[in-house]
């Protein structure tokens, strides 16, 4: 028997929270889960820091790597099999795409990525293709495969279907993250009806559609995704600290750029610094390395570093107000101004954060790079994008919600011992934002 078609002696299981059981019966994909570059999802944080804010969210990738799996497994075993429109050649490059699509992520893959401009698609895309463990797994298939799951998470892939099952709106990816947020992080919002909707879901030849009849079991979940953005994802205390992160990431490399002298040379960082990095030197980041050292930077002669460094291990975070556009327009040169003066560098502790959403984001036009939208299989047979069916899915597309803080330490305007005047002027300022 051929590799690709290799079952295991006896089905492997991972106890899961969310989804009770993670089933393994593919020698490929179990020998993926071995490989050192699946491992190291577990030294990852699904959500960042989120943990900050939720304290229960210190589920890592792997977790979630697995669930999107299972979610793939049951879809193709459960309800495309034996269905008009699925392809069985395509379930081992769909069970090994839904694993892998999350591989290169670093570690606070946000702030990392925002500052060192590294992009974790592109770093999936070179662990799959490039000399790794995963690619020694994958090549045994066949030549061809690693390209041809690499393809499919890059979205580059002829086979529509395989990637809307990876990702669009109504992918595995976020039905399992929703549902693993929620749990870890505590909260109610996040839950939806998963069985019901793999039950009506149906293989296309341009993805997945779902049975008119399950219209209802997808509003839910567009609401269940819009709710966890606004509550959990954007909470402005886990921006805080993704500010901070940011500012730490910002100052180290501003230091070594200027020759300064660390007392403990960050030599994870140097291929990243030079531009340089490597599959192998990527690898070796993970946030256990990270936290390393945050904690011996506390002890760095540069105060802006070793006072960011504290601050992020023991959550003094920055504290925030809205940031609207006539703030902006009346006090923010002003307040940079003022800060400088008060010795505070605005460029690591008064930040402005902007984020926005649209719950669901259909299709516009052909040219537009958006998510593959989600179509609702007609009794017909004809096929309707989502939100011309369902108003409220229509009503919740219309608009896009931006919201913007103003990070700043608040302690430091506080204190009274320097430059009182200018404080109580920052004050002031900030107090109108209020
Ligand atoms: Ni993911």
């Amino acid at each position: 028997m051929c590799y690709a078609d290799k079952k295991l002696s006896e089905t492997k299981v991972f106890k899961d929270p969310v989804h009770r059981y993670i089933h393994v019966d593919d020698q490929v994909v179990w020998d993926l889960v071995g490989t050192a570059e699946f491992q190291r999802l577990r030294r990852i944080k699904q959500l960042g820091t989120t943990y900050t804010t939720f304290h229960g969210a210190e589920h890592s990738r792997f977790g979630h790597s697995l669930g999107v799996y299972e979610i793939i497994r049951r879809m193709i075993d459960d309800v495309f099999t034996g269905r008009e429109g699925w392809n069985p050649a395509d379930r081992l490059l769909c069970l090994c795409a839904a694993l892998l699509h999350d591989v290169g992520h670093g570690p606070f893959s946000h702030s990392f990525e925002k500052v060192f401009a590294v992009d974790h698609e592109e770093f999936t895309q070179r662990m799959i293709v490039g000399d790794t463990e995963i690619n020694n797994v994958l090549k045994q298939v066949s030549t061809e495969f690693p390209q041809q799951v690499a393809d499919i998470i890059g979205k580059k892939s002829n086979n529509k279907l395989a990637i809307s099952m990876i990702s669009s709106q109504i992918d595995a990816d976020r039905m399992d993250y929703l549902l693993r947020d929620a749990y870890f992080t505590g909260v109610s919002y996040g839950k939806f009806d998963l069985e019901r909707l793999l039950r009506v879901m149906r293989p296309l030849p341009q993805g997945i559609a779902v049975k008119k009849s399950g219209m209802h079991a997808v509003e839910h979940y567009i609401i269940s995704r819009y709710q966890m953005y606004w509550q959990v994802y954007f909470h402005p205390v886990t921006r805080s600290a993704e500010v901070l992160l940011n500012s730490i990431f910002k100052r180290v490399r501003y230091l070594y750029q200027e020759e300064y002298r660390f007392q403990h040379q960050p030599v994870h960082f140097y291929s990243i610094f030079d531009g340089k990095i490597s599959v192998e030197d990527y690898l070796q980041l993970d946030e256990n390395i990270m936290m390393y050292y945050f904690q011996v930077w506390q002890k760095e002669d540069d105060t802006i570093l070793a006072d960011l460094c504290r601050r992020f291990l023991h959550r003094h975070l920055l504290k925030y107000v809205d940031f609207t556009d006539d703030f902006q327009k009346n006090n923010w040169v002003e307040l940079e101004h003022l800060c400088k003066k008060a010795e505070i560098d605005p460029k690591y502790y008064v930040v402005v954060d902007s984020i926005s959403d649209l719950p669901y984001d259909f299709y516009r036009s052909e040219d537009d790079d958006g998510c593959q939208p989600i179509l609702l299989l007609m009794p017909d047979g004809k096929l309707r994008e989502l939100s011309r069916e369902s108003h409220l899915v229509e009503a919740m597309s219309r608009k896009e919600q931006t919201d913007r803080k103003l990070y700043y330490p608040y302690e430091m305007i506080d204190d009274n011992t320097h430059h009182t005047e200018m404080k109580s002027k920052i004050r002031r300022i900030l107090d109108r934002s209020k």
